[in-house]
């Protein structure tokens, strides 16, 4: 039984196709690498299965159950939870108490005392390299601290399946290193993971396979590298560059 299955799923906004007849499935244990092109509508595909977006048509089924009408909240507790590409942290809250705020997010309310909210956020912040910097404002935090946090705070709620939205951009070589271990980490802890990445050197290092998006349409999905060596993948890519080295 699939995890996540995407069935068909198109959104459009005003004239753009975000989405158009996207179908895939996600298996318990998998790293599906999510890659395209800017503006392919790979967010706006997170955004489907988190519920902050309503496809115009298609289905989405958590475990063979259709959560399309499933309001968002709901679908974190039923084990979605996800990062945003914009990190908008508390700003007043320290790093320990914002993470702790993901993990009575995750439950219904009243089910977690603060007490094991705190201590479930410190699990995380270890698991993601923050522990030491737990008690800082979160606005000492650098940004690929600030990506951590974000992936800290998803994790908080226990999810079995964890989305990422580009948490490595902006790293450096070797914080891109430290993130593919955490990766790892949390999928030896049983987490299913579906993560948006630009950086390729991630979609082969962690990722069991990889979907890329065109246009919003599936241009090919497959193991990571047989899908980097594809020759519709490249052209996706270098067409994109060379348009960004025109100035367009
Ligand atoms: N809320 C919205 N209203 C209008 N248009 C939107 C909205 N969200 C996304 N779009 C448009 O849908 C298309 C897909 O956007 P999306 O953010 O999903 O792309 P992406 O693949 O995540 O890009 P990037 O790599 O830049 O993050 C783009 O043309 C974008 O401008
Ligand atoms: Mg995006």
């Amino acid at each position: 039984m699939s995890l996540l299955a995407v069935r068909n799923v198109s959104k459009r906004f005003g004239g753009v196709n975000a989405l158009a007849d996207v179908t895939f499935a996600v298996e318990p244990g998998d790293v599906l690498g999510i890659i395209g092109p800017n503006g392919a509508g790979k967010t706006t595909l997170l955004n489907c299965v988190s519920g902050v977006v309503h496809p115009d048509t298609g289905d989405l089924r958590w475990e063979e159950t259709s959560i399309s009408r499933v309001p968002p909240y709901r679908r974190a507790r039923l084990g979605i939870g996800r990062t945003f590409q914009i990190v908008r942290p508390f700003p007043s809250m320290t790093v320990r108490e914002n993470t702790a705020m993901g993990a009575l997010f995750g439950q219904p309310s009243g089910r977690l005392q603060p007490a094991a909210a705190i201590k479930q956020a410190d699990e995380v912040l270890e698991l993601v390299g923050l522990g030491e910097k737990r008690d800082y404002p979160v606005l000492r935090l650098t940004v690929p601290d600030r990506k951590r946090l974000e992936v800290a705070r998803a994790l908080a709620m226990r999810p079995r399946l964890l989305l990422l939205d580009e948490v490595m951009a902006g790293l450096n070589a070797v914080e891109v290193e430290q993130a593919l271990e955490m990766i790892r980490r949390v999928r030896a802890g049983g987490i299913t993971i579906v993560l948006i990445e630009h950086v390729m050197k991630v979609i082969v290092g962690v990722c069991t396979r990889a979907l890329v998006l065109n246009f919003g349409r599936t241009l090919v999905e497959g193991p990571p590298a047989e899908v980097l060596r594809d020759r519709r993948v490249i052209e996706a890519y270098l067409g994109e560059r060379y348009a960004r080295d025109q100035g367009t």
